[in-house]
């Protein structure tokens, strides 16, 4: 590993993903951004270099086409980069019944919340055992503890998260190398409003911020924690979750995603 390990974060033009770059950088890593957004990345990157110093490198990709996450780690590589830690934070919502959806968005959905994710873990994690160090920080959701009616999709793509994930923690124990699950409730980022659920009720009962998930998120992945889930009032829902028979949690939790 270099002097100042490198970390990649996909949807780091916004929101968590942002946020989590400057945690990142606050630790002293050296970034390597990506998303579609090309100008906020670079804005992004000018003030974390002027702030923290280090080496930001910017990449535009799409992960939402079939092989947007190999040409995304073919581009690193060949800019001479090690990725020490990756962070899997790219993701979108689509709201509404499945059989009304968008085909184009429900695609755009799968490859960006499971195929690049997966893929990238896939490239990526070798080196890293090779190496016997750095990690893996996927973003889930508290989504991933319930099926969610009105945005099955979503729920059931951050249900893959976790399950890759927690299976992934186990087959890496002992390695050095570390895989952690964020699991962030409701929070307040351009989410909501790129999933057209911005007035939903669950959109209302109060957010975090991006940059306390982020704080939690990083410190959790700096411990090993398997299972990260922000603020006391997530961690209960993520319980309830849990156990609340799905016959109850079905139905309260399609109530949460009607619109004002
Ligand atoms: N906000 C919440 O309430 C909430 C709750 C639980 C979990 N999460 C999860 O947190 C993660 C970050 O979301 P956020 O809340 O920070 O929302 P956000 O501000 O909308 O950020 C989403 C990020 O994903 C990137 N992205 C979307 N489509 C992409 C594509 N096709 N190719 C490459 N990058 C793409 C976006 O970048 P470009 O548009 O520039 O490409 C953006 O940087 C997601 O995985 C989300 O599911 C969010």
């Amino acid at each position: 590993m270099t002097e100042r390990p490198a970390t990649l974060i996909t949807g780091a033009s916004s929101g968590i993903g942002s946020a989590l770059a400057w945690q990142a950088a606050a630790a002293g890593h050296d970034l390597v951004l990506t998303a579609r957004r090309g100008y906020l990345l670079t804005e992004l990157a000018e003030a974390l270099t002027a702030r923290h110093g280090g080496r930001v490198l910017t990449i535009e990709a799409d992960l939402s086409l079939p092989d947007g996450a190999d040409r995304l780690v073919n581009e690193v590589l060949a800019s001479g980069w090690q990725v020490d830690h990756l962070i899997n934070n790219a993701g979108l919502g689509a709201c509404g019944p499945v059989a009304g959806l968008p085909p184009g968005r429900l695609l755009e959905l799968l490859q960006v919340n499971l195929v690049s994710l997966t893929t990238l873990t896939r490239l990526l994690l070798p080196s890293m055992l090779d190496r016997g160090a750095g990690g893996i920080l996927n973003v889930a959701s508290l989504a991933a503890f319930q099926p969610g009616p009105d945005m099955a999709a979503y729920y059931a793509s951050k249900a893959y998260v976790l399950s890759l994930s927690e299976a992934l923690h186990e087959e890496t124990r002992g390695s050095g190398v570390r895989i952690s699950c964020l699991c962030p409730g409701p929070t307040s980022t351009g989410f909501a409003r790129e999933a057209t659920m911005e007035d939903s009720l669950l959109f209302r009962l109060g957010l975090m911020t991006a940059e306390s998930v982020a704080r939690a998120g990083w410190r959790g992945f700096q411990r090993g924690q398997r299972i990260i889930i922000p603020g006391w009032k997530n961690k209960l829902l993520a319980t309830l979750g849990r156990l609340t028979p799905h016959v109850v949690s079905l139905r309260l939790i399609r109530r949460l995603h009607e619109r004002a």
